[in-house]
């Protein structure tokens, strides 16, 4: 009986090594108010690098969503646009929306930008990484917190 509660304790501190807190890593994520935070060690990303990762394929934002950006031609209209963007959302709820909207809206189609690659058909060369890395992540979230 006494090992049993031992084993049992264990495999709940090993799940708990494994929980949410580690999934968004450095991220902190608060799950009741739907922001998410840098630690302080994490530079502040630049709006211009932003906006070219924004336009880019690699994110395809364009391909979904509307920017104030004349140049593009083509721009969808799946997701809200994303003009005034800065006036509606601080950055930390920002963040937890390229992170991974599905924490907010668990049927989202947007992609998760910044969670682990795991999914069971993964290919190995993605499997564990993620389709932003956190400076990428930081200058997309000055980018659209400027869009006031
Ligand atoms: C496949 C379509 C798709 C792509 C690609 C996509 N999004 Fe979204 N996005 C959505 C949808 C749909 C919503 C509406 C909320 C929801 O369903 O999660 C949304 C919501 C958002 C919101 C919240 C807007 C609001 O007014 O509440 C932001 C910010 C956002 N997306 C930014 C981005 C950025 C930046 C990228 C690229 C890095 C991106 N999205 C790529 C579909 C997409």
């Amino acid at each position: 009986m006494k090992y049993l509660i031992v084993i049992l304790i264990l495999i709940f501190t090993l799940k708990n090594c494994f929980s949410n807190e580690k999934l968004y890593f450095p991220y902190i994520i608060d799950y009741n108010n739907f922001t998410a935070f840098k630690p302080a060690s994490i530079e502040v990303g630049d709006a211009i690098k932003g906006k070219v990762i924004l336009k880019s394929r690699k994110t395809n934002c364009l391909s979904c969503h509307n920017a104030p950006l004349p140049e593009e031609r083509f721009q969808g209209n799946f997701g809200p646009s994303l003009l005034g963007l800065g006036s509606r959302y601080s950055k930390e709820e920002i963040r937890i929306r390229l992170i991974n909207a599905k924490i907010i809206n668990p049927d989202s189609i947007m992609p998760s930008y910044f969670k682990t690659l795991d999914y069971p058909r993964t290919q190995k060369k993605y499997l564990g990484k993620t389709i932003l890395e956190v400076e990428e992540v930081e200058h997309l979230v000055e980018y659209l917190y400027s869009l006031k």
